[in-house]
Order: structure tokens, then sequence, then C-alpha cells
């Protein structure tokens, strides 16, 4: 069984899992607008993806004999000034993603929730590869700029690439 700080802690993560999967959709329909498709594609991978984080969490609560509370998502901007724009709110998404990881890992080690602790240690090393993955793609569109033809070219990379699926 949790305790009842980490239980509302782990409920708190599912909610913010699943708002970042919303915004990450809020952005596959911008690029989708904007007909880059293949930007779309990735969000909408990346999406999936948050889902699955959420859901992870949400299995554990259970595994730990516990019960899910599912709150309101917030609704999600839906357009930014460019590629740049929205891939720095992403990266900044996940930067608070990190923060609130390494928050619930800190309260696991106070409650000395050696189990949690452990469930946990896959969402730090996976906040790293993200934050480095979004790092990655906001640098080449930053690089890239109002280039027609490259971002072309990187659309047609990302459509390709399997991320998120
Ligand atoms: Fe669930 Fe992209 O962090």
């Amino acid at each position: 069984m949790l305790s009842k700080t980490m239980l509302k802690a782990l409920n708190a993560q599912i909610n913010s899992e699943m708002s970042s999967s919303y915004l990450y959709l809020g952005m596959a329909a911008y690029f989708k607008h904007i007909n880059l498709d293949g930007f779309s594609n990735w969000m909408a991978g990346h999406s999936k993806e948050e889902w699955g984080h959420a859901m992870r969490i949400w299995n554990y609560v259970y595994e730990q004999r516990n019960r899910v509370t599912l709150a309101d998502i917030q609704t999600p901007t839906e357009s930014w000034k460019s590629p740049t724009d929205a891939f720095g709110d992403a990266l900044k998404a996940e930067e608070r993603t990190t923060g609130q990881i390494h928050a619930l890992v800190t309260l696991a080690q106070k409650e000395n929730d050696h189990a949690t602790f452990a469930f946990l240690q896959w969402f730090v090393t996976e906040q790293v590869e993200e934050e480095q993955l979004f790092d990655s793609v906001l640098q080449k569109v930053k690089l890239i700029g109002d280039h027609y033809g490259a971002l072309m070219m990187l659309d047609h990379e990302l459509g390709a690439s399997n991320h998120g699926s």
C-alpha cells in the first residue's frame, strides 16, 4: 500500500502525464494545420508515449492495492508562432516533468518507500532521454529557421522515424 501523500502525488503525476499527452496532441494538430505531416506524426507518436507513461503509473498504483483518482486535463494551446516556438515549449514541458519526477523520488526517499523509489528509477532515466530528444529536434529547427527546403527534409526525416509508435 502507498501512503496517502505518495498516492496523491502519483495521482497528480498521472494527470500531468496525460496533460503532456494532450499538449503534444495539440502540437500534432498545429503541425498538421501548417502541412508539416512528418512533424505531426512524430508529435502524435509522442502523445501516445506520454499516455503510456500515465498508464505505467496507473498500473503501479493498482499493483500497490490503491485506487487511481482522475482529474480534469487542461485544454492545451493549439497554436504556435513557428516549429521552433512549439519545440521550445515542448522542451520546457519535459524539463517541468523532470522536476516533478525528481520531487516524487525525493518524497519516496523521505517516506522510506523503497518500492516506489525503485519504480520511479525508470522515469528518471526516461526523462534524460526525453530532454535530449526534444532538445535535438529544437536545435535542428532553430538552425533551419525559414529555410523551406531544409524544413521539408526534416519533416520527411521525422515522419519516417517510428518514434512513439
Ligand atoms: Fe512523460 Fe515526456 O515525459
